[in-house]
């Protein structure tokens, strides 16, 4: 297993940046996940490390050792992808074979490998069965015996799980995370479902426009995005923005525009000033209230039960969509005035010229 490193990567086509100055480490024996919306560079980026495309500048460091140069057989990486490909006419057993025709490995040592391989995803019994005869999430695990067969020193992923149906998709997530935490090994997961790079990434890598917007752990994404997009892009139901401005009054620090005054506490207590910000608010930190000056005056849209919660959807006063949740059952006609309110100390701040957090003075 490797630690994986990109120092300063780009990938240009023609013109296009298609990744730019991107720095990444991938500890030993981690899964990330790099997530991002469609073209952002999550595959070209995949196939820079597999040795699939050379990068036009940069390095990519295994271990400490620069294998920019490196062909892919050299770097002995496995790679599973959106569709895996399986020989058709090939059973399991001969598919998973192919991946160690050419390893010069003893006839015996192979049957050996192969059936931990089969072990290790729990497909021991599918075996002498041809990829038509397996259901799609057999076929997966195929694959991904396939790739753990070669003892790779690390994993990549490329939405591999994105052509199957919620339910397969749900438990062969679980199953990956498990396999992975089992052998330990380091693995780079590419999918655009910010779902899954939660519920999956020891860390998540945000991708935007060919760029690291942000790395972190999911609950570090998700309690402190560190940019506009990624507070919108992360989180389900995405998060609410209110434009404002800043003020300071009485002492205390205000969020101000023309239909709400809410004082800001806790980690945006001691920002300056501002003639522009934008607060953003996620849905589950919000409640309905009664008027007031720190209520938000909300107009009903359309309500979405969960089962265990509602999504209220509302229409707010400066025509932007604000989504706030509600009990279990909540029902109102559409049309509804409605008002919601939120504690100041779990806004966050972003600038909207730099579409970046507001910078607070560490105070004493
Ligand atoms: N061989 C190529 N020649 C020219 N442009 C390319 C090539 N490969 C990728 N691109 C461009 O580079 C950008 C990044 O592509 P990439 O495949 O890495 O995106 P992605 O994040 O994997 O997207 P998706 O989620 O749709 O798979 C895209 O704008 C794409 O059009
Ligand atoms: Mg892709």
């Amino acid at each position: 297993m490797a630690r994986i490193e990109l120092r300063n990567i780009v990938k240009t086509y023609g013109g296009f940046n298609a990744v730019q100055n991107l720095d990444m480490t991938i500890e030993d024996g981690e899964l990330l996940v790099l997530l991002g919306p469609s073209g952002c560079g999550k595959s070209t980026t995949m196939n820079m490390v597999a040795g699939l495309t050379d990068p036009t500048s940069g390095q990519i460091l295994f271990d400490g050792v620069d294998v920019t140069q490196r062909s892919p057989h050299e770097r002995n990486i496995a790679m599973v992808f959106q569709s895996s490909l399986l020989y058709p006419h090939l059973s399991a057993h001969d598919n998973i074979y192919m991946s160690l025709k050419r390893s010069g490995l003893s006839k015996q040592e192979i049957e050996a490998r192969i059936a931990r391989a089969a072990e290790t995803v729990d497909v021991t019994r599918l075996l002498d069965k041809l990829p038509s005869q397996l259901s799609g999430g057999e076929r997966q695990r195929i694959a991904t015996a396939k790739a753990i067969v070669r003892e790779p020193a690390g994993f990549l992923l490329d939405e591999p799980l994105s052509a199957l149906d919620a339910s397969l998709r749900l438990s062969l997530r679980a199953e990956l995370v498990n396999l992975q935490k089992r052998i330990r090994t380091t693995m780079i997961f590419v999918t655009h479902d910010q779902i899954e790079a939660m519920t999956m990434g020891d860390r998540i890598g945000v991708m935007r426009n060919g760029r690291l917007e942000q790395i972190g752990t999911p609950t570090d994404i998700y309690n402190r995005p560190a940019t506009l997009f990624v507070a919108g892009f992360v989180g389900a139901p995405p998060m609410n923005f209110l434009k404002g401005s800043l003020e300071r009054a009485d002492g205390k620090l205000w969020l101000v525009n023309p239909s709400l005054k809410v004082e800001i506490t806790g980690e945006f207590a001691g920002a300056a000033p501002a003639k522009e910000i934008i607060l953003g608010i996620r849905p589950h930190l919000m409640r309905l209230s009664e008027a007031g000056s720190s209520a938000l005056p909300l107009t009903v849209y359309a309500i979405e039960q969960l089962g265990n919660e509602a999504i209220v959807i509302c229409d707010g006063p400066a025509g932007e969509k604000i989504r706030v949740i509600a009990p279990a059952g909540f029902t109102a006609p559409i049309g509804t005035a409605v008002h919601a309110t939120f504690d100041g100390a779990s806004a966050r701040l972003f600038d909207p010229a730099t579409e970046r957090v507001l910078a607070v003075e560490k105070r004493a």
